[in-house]
Protein backbone atom coordinates (compact mmCIF):
# COMPACT_ATOMS: atom_id res chain seq x y z
CA UNK A 1 0.00 0.00 0.00
CA UNK A 2 1.45 3.42 -0.65
CA UNK A 3 0.72 6.53 1.39
CA UNK A 4 -1.97 8.73 0.62
CA UNK A 5 -0.14 12.26 0.69
CA UNK A 6 -2.81 15.04 1.52
CA UNK A 7 -2.53 18.77 0.42
CA UNK A 8 -4.50 21.31 2.63
CA UNK A 9 -5.06 24.58 1.75
CA UNK A 10 -2.91 24.71 -1.18
CA UNK A 11 -0.51 22.41 0.42
CA UNK A 12 -1.08 18.12 0.45
CA UNK A 13 -1.77 15.18 2.23
CA UNK A 14 -0.39 12.13 1.97
CA UNK A 15 -3.09 9.41 4.10
CA UNK A 16 -1.42 6.28 4.05
CA UNK A 17 -4.58 5.07 5.53
CA UNK A 18 -6.68 5.11 8.53
CA UNK A 19 -5.63 6.76 11.57
CA UNK A 20 -2.84 5.85 13.18
CA UNK A 21 -3.12 4.05 16.54
CA UNK A 22 -0.41 2.30 18.52
CA UNK A 23 3.43 1.73 18.30
CA UNK A 24 3.79 -0.57 14.83
CA UNK A 25 0.83 0.65 13.84
CA UNK A 26 0.35 3.66 11.36
CA UNK A 27 1.87 6.98 11.92
CA UNK A 28 0.54 10.51 10.74
CA UNK A 29 3.43 13.68 10.33
CA UNK A 30 1.78 17.03 9.53
CA UNK A 31 3.87 19.14 8.32
CA UNK A 32 3.69 22.60 7.98
CA UNK A 33 5.04 25.18 5.88
CA UNK A 34 4.30 29.17 7.82
CA UNK A 35 2.53 31.42 5.66
CA UNK A 36 2.73 29.01 2.18
CA UNK A 37 0.10 30.88 0.51
CA UNK A 38 -1.95 28.71 -1.98
CA UNK A 39 -1.03 29.87 -5.32
CA UNK A 40 2.58 29.51 -4.33
CA UNK A 41 1.74 25.90 -5.33
CA UNK A 42 0.99 27.42 -9.48
CA UNK A 43 4.02 29.11 -10.00
CA UNK A 44 6.25 26.24 -11.59
CA UNK A 45 8.23 25.62 -8.51
CA UNK A 46 6.85 22.69 -6.76
CA UNK A 47 7.27 19.77 -9.07
CA UNK A 48 7.37 17.14 -5.97
CA UNK A 49 4.33 18.61 -4.32
CA UNK A 50 2.33 19.22 -7.34
CA UNK A 51 3.29 15.46 -8.07
CA UNK A 52 2.06 14.55 -4.95
CA UNK A 53 -1.31 16.02 -5.29
CA UNK A 54 -1.58 13.42 -8.34
CA UNK A 55 -1.10 10.44 -6.30
CA UNK A 56 -2.92 11.59 -3.26
CA UNK A 57 -5.37 13.99 -2.96
CA UNK A 58 -5.85 17.75 -2.17
CA UNK A 59 -8.49 19.78 -0.73
CA UNK A 60 -9.79 22.78 -2.67
CA UNK A 61 -8.79 25.25 0.45
CA UNK A 62 -8.11 25.65 3.83
CA UNK A 63 -9.69 28.66 5.85
CA UNK A 64 -7.37 29.66 8.44
CA UNK A 65 -8.52 31.68 11.65
CA UNK A 66 -8.33 35.40 12.60
CA UNK A 67 -5.62 36.53 13.36
CA UNK A 68 -3.74 35.27 10.75
CA UNK A 69 -1.14 34.92 12.74
CA UNK A 70 1.07 31.96 13.47
CA UNK A 71 0.53 30.83 17.03
CA UNK A 72 -3.36 31.18 16.66
CA UNK A 73 -3.66 29.52 13.59
CA UNK A 74 -1.33 26.41 14.48
CA UNK A 75 -2.94 26.18 17.75
CA UNK A 76 -6.05 26.61 16.03
CA UNK A 77 -4.99 23.36 13.94
CA UNK A 78 -3.43 21.20 16.89
CA UNK A 79 -6.54 21.78 19.03
CA UNK A 80 -9.90 22.49 16.63
CA UNK A 81 -10.97 25.42 18.75
CA UNK A 82 -11.16 28.89 17.92
CA UNK A 83 -8.76 31.62 18.80
CA UNK A 84 -11.05 33.17 21.39
CA UNK A 85 -11.25 28.98 22.63
CA UNK A 86 -7.71 28.12 22.45
CA UNK A 87 -6.76 31.45 23.98
CA UNK A 88 -3.97 32.00 21.84
CA UNK A 89 -5.24 35.21 20.66
CA UNK A 90 -1.66 36.25 19.04
CA UNK A 91 1.65 36.44 19.00
CA UNK A 92 1.69 38.12 21.89
CA UNK A 93 -1.09 39.10 24.28
CA UNK A 94 -1.21 41.85 27.01
CA UNK A 95 -2.40 40.42 30.70
CA UNK A 96 -4.55 43.86 31.82
CA UNK A 97 -5.00 42.38 35.27
CA UNK A 98 -1.25 42.34 35.85
CA UNK A 99 -0.13 44.93 33.43
CA UNK A 100 2.15 42.83 31.49
CA UNK A 101 2.74 41.44 27.69
CA UNK A 102 2.91 37.74 27.21
CA UNK A 103 5.15 36.69 24.55
CA UNK A 104 5.37 33.15 23.25
CA UNK A 105 5.93 30.88 26.46
CA UNK A 106 3.91 28.53 28.33
CA UNK A 107 1.73 31.06 29.86
CA UNK A 108 0.55 32.46 26.69
CA UNK A 109 -0.17 28.06 26.23
CA UNK A 110 -1.66 27.44 29.59
CA UNK A 111 -5.44 27.61 28.84
CA UNK A 112 -6.86 25.03 31.28
CA UNK A 113 -9.15 22.57 28.99
CA UNK A 114 -7.21 23.41 26.02
CA UNK A 115 -5.44 20.09 24.86
CA UNK A 116 -3.68 19.94 21.67
CA UNK A 117 -3.23 16.58 19.47
CA UNK A 118 -0.13 15.60 20.47
CA UNK A 119 -1.16 15.41 23.94
CA UNK A 120 -4.43 13.61 23.79
CA UNK A 121 -2.44 10.95 21.72
CA UNK A 122 -0.43 10.83 24.35
CA UNK A 123 -2.85 10.67 27.06
CA UNK A 124 -4.45 7.64 25.06
CA UNK A 125 -2.28 4.98 25.96
CA UNK A 126 -2.02 2.10 24.18
CA UNK A 127 1.90 2.55 23.58
CA UNK A 128 1.05 6.07 21.40
CA UNK A 129 4.01 8.46 21.62
CA UNK A 130 4.09 12.14 20.01
CA UNK A 131 6.70 13.61 18.69
CA UNK A 132 6.90 17.68 18.00
CA UNK A 133 9.32 19.23 15.84
CA UNK A 134 9.01 22.99 16.45
CA UNK A 135 5.57 23.25 16.32
CA UNK A 136 4.61 26.45 18.02
CA UNK A 137 3.55 25.40 21.45
CA UNK A 138 4.60 22.17 21.20
CA UNK A 139 7.78 22.15 23.67
CA UNK A 140 4.91 22.97 26.94
CA UNK A 141 3.26 20.67 28.99
CA UNK A 142 -0.83 20.37 29.10
CA UNK A 143 -2.38 18.55 31.35
CA UNK A 144 1.11 17.86 32.92
CA UNK A 145 1.89 15.56 30.01
CA UNK A 146 4.86 16.52 27.21
CA UNK A 147 5.39 14.87 24.32
CA UNK A 148 7.64 11.93 24.15
CA UNK A 149 9.71 13.43 21.68
CA UNK A 150 10.12 17.33 21.65
CA UNK A 151 12.32 20.29 19.80
CA UNK A 152 11.57 23.54 20.66
CA UNK A 153 11.76 26.10 17.81
CA UNK A 154 15.81 26.63 16.82
CA UNK A 155 16.43 27.99 13.75
CA UNK A 156 19.90 26.44 14.07
CA UNK A 157 18.29 23.06 13.44
CA UNK A 158 18.75 22.55 9.54
CA UNK A 159 15.46 21.35 7.69
CA UNK A 160 17.42 17.69 6.62
CA UNK A 161 18.26 17.64 10.02
CA UNK A 162 14.84 18.15 11.31
CA UNK A 163 13.53 15.27 9.14
CA UNK A 164 16.03 13.00 10.09
CA UNK A 165 14.96 13.36 13.85
CA UNK A 166 11.30 12.81 13.04
CA UNK A 167 12.32 10.10 11.08
CA UNK A 168 14.44 8.84 14.24
CA UNK A 169 11.30 9.63 16.51
CA UNK A 170 9.10 7.10 13.84
CA UNK A 171 11.41 4.08 13.95
CA UNK A 172 12.10 4.39 17.47
CA UNK A 173 13.37 1.19 18.62
CA UNK A 174 11.05 1.48 21.79
CA UNK A 175 8.85 4.39 21.92
CA UNK A 176 7.94 4.80 18.37
CA UNK A 177 6.29 7.74 17.40
CA UNK A 178 2.87 7.61 16.18
CA UNK A 179 1.99 10.89 15.54
CA UNK A 180 4.48 13.80 14.50
CA UNK A 181 4.04 17.36 13.94
CA UNK A 182 6.94 18.98 11.46
CA UNK A 183 6.91 22.84 11.31
CA UNK A 184 9.52 25.02 9.02
CA UNK A 185 9.84 28.60 9.10
CA UNK A 186 9.32 29.55 5.52
CA UNK A 187 8.31 30.82 3.55
CA UNK A 188 6.87 33.10 6.13
CA UNK A 189 10.10 34.21 7.42
CA UNK A 190 11.67 35.56 3.96
CA UNK A 191 8.24 36.85 2.93
CA UNK A 192 7.96 39.22 6.09
CA UNK A 193 11.18 40.57 4.93
CA UNK A 194 11.49 40.40 0.87
CA UNK A 195 7.46 40.46 0.03
CA UNK A 196 5.47 37.54 -1.05
CA UNK A 197 7.18 37.60 -4.86
CA UNK A 198 10.60 38.52 -3.75
CA UNK A 199 13.20 36.51 -5.45
CA UNK A 200 13.71 34.95 -1.68
CA UNK A 201 10.18 33.95 -1.19
CA UNK A 202 10.79 31.75 -4.33
CA UNK A 203 14.21 30.35 -3.40
CA UNK A 204 12.65 29.16 -0.29
CA UNK A 205 8.96 27.75 -1.98
CA UNK A 206 12.20 25.31 -4.07
CA UNK A 207 13.55 24.65 -1.11
CA UNK A 208 10.57 23.22 0.79
CA UNK A 209 9.80 21.43 -2.00
CA UNK A 210 12.65 19.73 -2.43
CA UNK A 211 12.70 19.38 1.64
CA UNK A 212 9.14 17.12 0.95
CA UNK A 213 11.32 15.75 -1.55
CA UNK A 214 13.93 14.52 1.14
CA UNK A 215 11.32 13.45 3.21
CA UNK A 216 9.60 11.01 1.12
CA UNK A 217 13.45 9.41 0.21
CA UNK A 218 13.58 9.48 4.34
CA UNK A 219 10.41 7.61 4.71
CA UNK A 220 11.03 5.50 1.80
CA UNK A 221 14.64 4.49 3.07
CA UNK A 222 13.22 3.18 6.55
CA UNK A 223 10.43 1.21 5.05
CA UNK A 224 7.44 3.39 6.15
CA UNK A 225 5.62 4.60 3.35
CA UNK A 226 2.95 2.07 4.22
CA UNK A 227 2.61 2.70 7.28
CA UNK A 228 2.77 7.03 7.30
CA UNK A 229 0.36 9.29 6.42
CA UNK A 230 1.66 12.66 5.67
CA UNK A 231 -0.68 15.76 6.07
CA UNK A 232 1.11 19.16 4.55
CA UNK A 233 -0.59 22.54 5.51
CA UNK A 234 -0.26 26.24 6.19
CA UNK A 235 -1.56 27.94 8.41
CA UNK A 236 -2.35 31.58 6.75
CA UNK A 237 -1.16 33.36 3.70
CA UNK A 238 0.83 36.55 2.82
CA UNK A 239 -0.44 39.17 1.02
CA UNK A 240 1.90 42.77 -0.52
CA UNK A 241 1.84 45.72 0.91
CA UNK A 242 3.16 48.95 -0.33
CA UNK A 243 4.69 52.22 1.75
CA UNK A 244 1.72 54.19 0.15
CA UNK A 245 -0.85 52.01 1.72
CA UNK A 246 0.64 52.26 4.99
CA UNK A 247 -0.59 54.55 8.00
CA UNK A 248 1.34 54.94 10.91
CA UNK A 249 -0.48 55.04 13.74
CA UNK A 250 2.70 56.69 15.61
CA UNK A 251 1.61 59.48 13.16
CA UNK A 252 -1.89 59.40 15.21
CA UNK A 253 -1.22 57.93 18.64
CA UNK A 254 1.23 58.57 21.47
CA UNK A 255 3.59 55.38 22.24
CA UNK A 256 3.39 57.28 25.19
CA UNK A 257 -0.08 56.70 25.91
CA UNK A 258 -1.04 53.33 24.58
CA UNK A 259 0.35 50.04 25.00
CA UNK A 260 0.83 48.66 21.70
CA UNK A 261 0.60 44.61 21.64
CA UNK A 262 1.29 42.86 18.34
CA UNK A 263 1.50 43.64 15.18
CA UNK A 264 0.83 42.79 11.83
CA UNK A 265 -2.47 42.29 10.64
CA UNK A 266 -3.53 42.85 13.85
CA UNK A 267 -2.29 45.67 16.65
CA UNK A 268 -3.61 45.58 20.02
CA UNK A 269 -3.82 49.31 21.55
CA UNK A 270 -4.59 49.55 25.17
CA UNK A 271 -4.58 52.56 27.25
CA UNK A 272 -1.58 53.04 30.01
CA UNK A 273 -3.17 53.49 33.27
CA UNK A 274 -2.62 56.98 33.76
CA UNK A 275 -3.91 57.61 29.99
CA UNK A 276 -4.44 61.35 28.85
CA UNK A 277 -7.98 62.28 28.15
CA UNK A 278 -6.80 63.64 25.20
CA UNK A 279 -5.36 60.50 23.90
CA UNK A 280 -8.94 59.10 23.11
CA UNK A 281 -9.58 61.53 21.17
CA UNK A 282 -6.34 61.10 18.99
CA UNK A 283 -7.78 57.27 18.52
CA UNK A 284 -11.09 58.68 17.63
CA UNK A 285 -8.85 60.38 15.38
CA UNK A 286 -7.60 57.12 14.01
CA UNK A 287 -10.45 55.62 13.40
CA UNK A 288 -11.60 58.39 11.24
CA UNK A 289 -8.68 58.15 9.43
CA UNK A 290 -8.88 54.47 8.86
CA UNK A 291 -12.74 54.87 8.32
CA UNK A 292 -11.52 56.97 5.25
CA UNK A 293 -8.65 55.31 3.84
CA UNK A 294 -10.37 52.61 3.89
CA UNK A 295 -12.86 53.59 1.38
CA UNK A 296 -10.05 55.44 -0.49
CA UNK A 297 -8.34 52.14 -0.88
CA UNK A 298 -11.55 50.14 -1.64
CA UNK A 299 -9.91 46.89 -2.14
CA UNK A 300 -7.65 47.12 1.05
CA UNK A 301 -9.03 46.11 4.15
CA UNK A 302 -8.10 48.02 7.33
CA UNK A 303 -10.33 47.72 10.25
CA UNK A 304 -10.57 48.87 13.19
CA UNK A 305 -12.63 47.18 16.38
CA UNK A 306 -13.72 47.79 19.64
CA UNK A 307 -12.43 44.64 21.76
CA UNK A 308 -15.85 43.13 21.85
CA UNK A 309 -16.94 43.26 18.10
CA UNK A 310 -14.53 41.10 16.43
CA UNK A 311 -15.66 37.87 17.70
CA UNK A 312 -19.67 39.34 17.81
CA UNK A 313 -18.27 39.85 13.98
CA UNK A 314 -16.86 36.59 13.16
CA UNK A 315 -18.08 33.59 15.69
CA UNK A 316 -19.26 33.02 18.93
CA UNK A 317 -17.59 30.39 20.71
CA UNK A 318 -19.73 27.74 22.70
CA UNK A 319 -18.26 28.74 26.48
CA UNK A 320 -15.94 30.87 27.68
CA UNK A 321 -14.79 32.20 30.82
CA UNK A 322 -13.84 36.14 30.60
CA UNK A 323 -12.89 39.26 32.63
CA UNK A 324 -16.55 39.83 30.97
CA UNK A 325 -18.94 37.01 32.11
CA UNK A 326 -21.88 38.10 31.27
CA UNK A 327 -20.87 38.74 27.68
CA UNK A 328 -19.65 35.28 27.32
CA UNK A 329 -16.67 35.83 25.48
CA UNK A 330 -12.97 36.36 25.96
CA UNK A 331 -12.23 40.48 24.32
CA UNK A 332 -9.70 40.83 21.95
CA UNK A 333 -6.41 40.93 23.66
CA UNK A 334 -7.25 40.02 26.91
CA UNK A 335 -5.62 37.37 29.31
CA UNK A 336 -7.34 36.34 32.28
CA UNK A 337 -4.33 36.33 35.06
CA UNK A 338 -3.44 32.84 36.38
C1 LIG B 1 16.21 21.85 -5.19
O1 LIG B 1 16.65 20.63 -5.71
C2 LIG B 1 17.13 20.72 -7.04
C3 LIG B 1 17.36 19.29 -7.54
O2 LIG B 1 18.18 18.61 -6.64
C4 LIG B 1 18.38 21.58 -7.08
O3 LIG B 1 18.86 21.70 -8.39
C5 LIG B 1 18.02 22.95 -6.53
O4 LIG B 1 19.20 23.74 -6.43
C6 LIG B 1 17.36 22.85 -5.18
N1 LIG B 1 16.87 24.17 -4.82
C7 LIG B 1 16.98 24.68 -3.61
C8 LIG B 1 16.46 26.07 -3.45
O5 LIG B 1 17.44 24.09 -2.67
C1 LIG C 1 6.16 56.21 11.55
O1 LIG C 1 6.25 57.35 12.37
C2 LIG C 1 7.32 57.29 13.31
C3 LIG C 1 7.21 58.53 14.21
O2 LIG C 1 6.51 59.55 13.61
C4 LIG C 1 8.64 57.25 12.55
O3 LIG C 1 9.71 57.18 13.47
C5 LIG C 1 8.64 56.04 11.64
O4 LIG C 1 9.81 56.00 10.87
C6 LIG C 1 7.43 56.05 10.73
N1 LIG C 1 7.38 54.82 9.97
C7 LIG C 1 7.15 54.80 8.64
C8 LIG C 1 7.11 53.44 8.01
O5 LIG C 1 6.96 55.80 7.99
ZN1 LIG D 1 2.55 31.78 10.19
Amino acid sequence: MRPLWVVLGGLCVALAHPAATARGDRALVVVSFDGFRPDYLGRGLTPVLDGLRAEGSRAAYMHNVFPTKTFPNHHSIATGLYPESHGVLGNSVYDVARDRRIGYGPQLYSNPGVTPIWTLNQMAGGGRHSGVMMWPGGEFSYNGVLPTFRQPYDLQVGWESRVDTVVGWLVHPSTPANLVMLYFEEPDRRAHAFGPDSPEVRYHIQKLDNITRYLRQKLAAHNLMDRVNVVQLSDHGMEAVTLARIINITDFVSTSQFKMIDTSPVIQLFPVKACNPSALVDVCRLTEVIRRRTQEWSSCGVLLWKKLEYFEKTHKPATFTTIFPHQNIRPWGYRQSN
